[in-house]
Parts: C-alpha cells; sequence; structure tokens
C-alpha cells in the first residue's frame, strides 16, 4: 500500500515531521468513532483496544498509558520514576534538556545532567564519570538515564548499543528511558519490532510518539515494569494529560496499526531523508554533518543562503556559529519537494 501525497497545501518545508499533517487513514478513523457517546476519560472500548494493541507490539509485560504531547509524555514517565533529588542523565542535544522549557525539572523538580555526545548518541564509556554521588547526601541521586531513538540528530541506536546502556543503567540501580517520539523511524531503519528494540533491549520508560509520524496530538507512556504504574493515573491527571475524549486518541493509535500505517508512514520519512541526503551531498557548498539513518539532515549550508533557502523551504537552522542547519522529511514528504528543494537550492548557491 502505497503513501498518498496531496501537494496541495500552501507550505511545503523540511522544518519538523510536527509541520505535516495527519493521515487521511487516521482522520477516516476519527470520523468512523465519532458517531455515538462514549464513556469520557479512557473508560471506554476503543482506549480499551488501543492499550491491547499497544500491547501485543510491545509485549505483555507492557503497561501502556494515552497522553497528548510528547513532552508530557517524557515528563510523566520519568516523574513516575524520581523523587526531586533524583537526577537524569541525558544528551546535551536531547528534547528533555533543550526543547521542553525545563518541564522535567520543573514537574519533577529533579536535576538533568547533559552529556556531550558529537551525534545525540550516549555510550556507556560516556556515563561512567557521572556515576558517582551514590548515598552520598550532598548530591544529587543518579535515577534514570535517557536516550532519544532516533537521536535529535537523526542517528539511530543499534538493539546492542541499547542492550548496553540498559545493562551499564541496571549495574549501577539506574532505570533507562527512551523518548520515542520517533520510534517508528528507528524501528524502520533497525527493520526490528517495537518491543525488540524497547523492552527486549532493557528499556524500562518509553515515551512512542505518534504525533510526528502521522498522528495528531497522539503520545503515549509505556512502562516496563508494573512497579512504576502504582500511582500513574494520578501523575498524569494531575499533570493535565488526561483526556476526557479519549477515544480520540485511542482512534489514532488503532488507525497507526491498521496495515501497519507507522510502517508506511515512516518508511516514506526515511527513504525521503535518502533521498534529500543524496541530492544534496553532491553540492559542492554543502556538507552533510550526520549520518542519516532516519528522517533528518543535518547540513552547513553557506550562512547567506540560509535566509534565502528558508523563504521557499522553511527550516530551521541547528548552529548559527557554524551555518548547520536541520531538514526533517515526513510522512507525506514527496519526491517533488526534494527535486524542487535541491533546484532551488543550486540556484540560491550560484547566485550568492
Ligand atoms: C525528540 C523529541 N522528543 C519529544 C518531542 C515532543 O514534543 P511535543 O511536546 O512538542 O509533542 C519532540 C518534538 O519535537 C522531539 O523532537
Amino acid at each position: 500500500m502505497k503513501v498518498e501525497h496531496d501537494r496541495s497545501g500552501t507550505l511545503r518545508g523540511f522544518a519538523s515531521d510536527n509541520n505535516s499533517g495527519i493521515s487521511p487513514e487516521v482522520l477516516n478513523k476519527i470520523k468512523k468513532l465519532n458517531p455515538g457517546h462514549v464513556v469520557g476519560y479512557g473508560d471506554d472500548e476503543y482506549t480499551e483496544k488501543a492499550v491491547e494493541i499497544l500491547k501485543d507490539n510491545f509485549g505483555s509485560g507492557s503497561f501502556p498509558y494515552l497522553v497528548f504531547t510528547g513532552t508530557g509524555a517524557n515528563v510523566l514517565g520519568i516523574a513516575a520514576a524520581l523523587k526531586p533529588f533524583h537526577s537524569v542523565i541525558c544528551a546535551e542535544t536531547s528534547h528533555i534538556y533543550v526543547d521542553e522549557c525545563g518541564a522535567v525539572e520543573r514537574f519533577t523538580g529533579c536535576k538533568l545532567v547533559p552529556v556531550e555526545t558529537p551525534d545525540g548518541k550516549l555510550v556507556p564509556e560516556m556515563l561512567k564519570k557521572y556515576m558517582v554521588g551514590f548515598n552520598f547526601e550532598h548530591h544529587s541521586q543518579p535515577r534514570i538515564i535517557s536516550i532519544s531513538q532516533a537521536s535529535e540528530m537523526g542517528t539511530v541506536y543499534t538493539i546492542d548499543e541499547i542492550k548496553d546502556l540498559a545493562d551499564f543503567a541496571h549495574s549501577y540501580g539506574l532505570l533507562l528511558h527512551m523518548d520515542g517520539a520517533r520510534l517508528s523511524n528507528a524501528a524502520v531503519t533497525l527493520k526490528r519490532s517495537f518491543k525488540e528494540i524497547t523492552s527486549d533491549a532493557g528499556v524500562d520508560i518509553l515515551s512512542f510518539g505518534g504525533t510526528k509520524n502521522g498522528l495528531m496530538a497522539a503520545e503515549s507512556v509505556i512502562f516496563f515494569e508494573e512497579a512504576l504504574t502504582g500511582e500513574f493515573k494520578y501523575i498524569r491527571k494531575q499533570a493535565m494529560q488526561l483526556s476526557s475524549k479519549m477515544r480520540f486518541i485511542a482512534a489514532q493509535f488503532i488507525a497507526f496499526f491498521e496495515n501497519e500505517l507507522w510502517k508506511r508512514n515512516a518508511q516514506n520519512a526515511n527513504l525521503m531523508a535518502q533521498k534529500l541526503y543524496a541530492a544534496v551531498k553532491v553540492i559542492p557548498e554543502i556538507k552533510v554533518t550526520q549520518k542519516v539513518e532516519a528522517n533528518g539532515v543535518f547540513a552547513i549550508v553557506p550562512k547567506p543562503a540560509i535566509p534565502l533557502l528558508q523563504k521557499v523551504f522553511f527550516f530551521y537552522p541547528w548552529n548559527a556559529d557554524t551555518g548547520e542547519v536541520r531538514w526533517m522529511t515526513s510522512f507525506d514528504t514527496c519526491e517533488e519537494d526534494i527535486a524542487e528543494f535541491t533546484e532551488r537550492t543550486k540556484e540560491i548557491l550560484s547566485g550568492l
């Protein structure tokens, strides 16, 4: 089954996979499950079905909860395991550290410890120096290692890399949290199931996202340890992530797994990133800076070209000092987008 492309929208771009619309299959499912009344707040048959589907895909030892936002999923998943004197070790490029306005710190009271990485990925070797201060009352107590899969730099952890991190975390009594806002893209790259790349690899707490892959405000927290779920329903409600009309988040997750929509969407986004990479890497003025393993391309572009390019195909600068930019592809990116962007890029660069 092919992904349908609708290029009728006015603005096309590579700013973010959040900027694309909603998969037609998802809209249809919402419409189909719309008539009639069902009980609110998740006590309905559709939510039950969505949770069942998530359990089927992540394993019987998984405990899924639906929420609205990726930030909410990260904050709440982490909050379930932390006391305010704990710390979370994460990449300095991680969404929780850079792009959540301090939400984790505010809601949990804990400390985030950023670790420098060349490619957005943590490895145990980088973390050893942070495994200090245990049982010392003057220090925050390390409790969680948080990784993003795919990472914010468009790279993907292999299963062995995840297992190494999980073993490392567990050997110090820590938990492994995974921000899976783009887990579908990583699963497609690794050609493995969600279960194999999360619970089987030792992940304890997962944010599993849908919004970046064709859903609308549909995210989830999945625990792989029942003990972490005891108070979670109160945490979710108090943090305003319990939807009264839960059936529509549930409907989206149901659609996500029908005919493997999640896979088709992520396959398209990843393929388009490879095509974009192939098109720009041969342009002499452009230097691709990261491996393209999911749906992001990072590149250094001559600085004067950036605002001109942004006018035709909007995207965000990543590092204003170096001229590094981030181009994200989406479930609805198509070959025409890549061709048009490449052509305009060449024109703009030759006119500098
Ligand atoms: C890696 C990552 N995690 C989480 C999120 C969740 O964000 P939001 O709260 O905007 O849904 C994002 C969104 O850009 C992201 O890139």
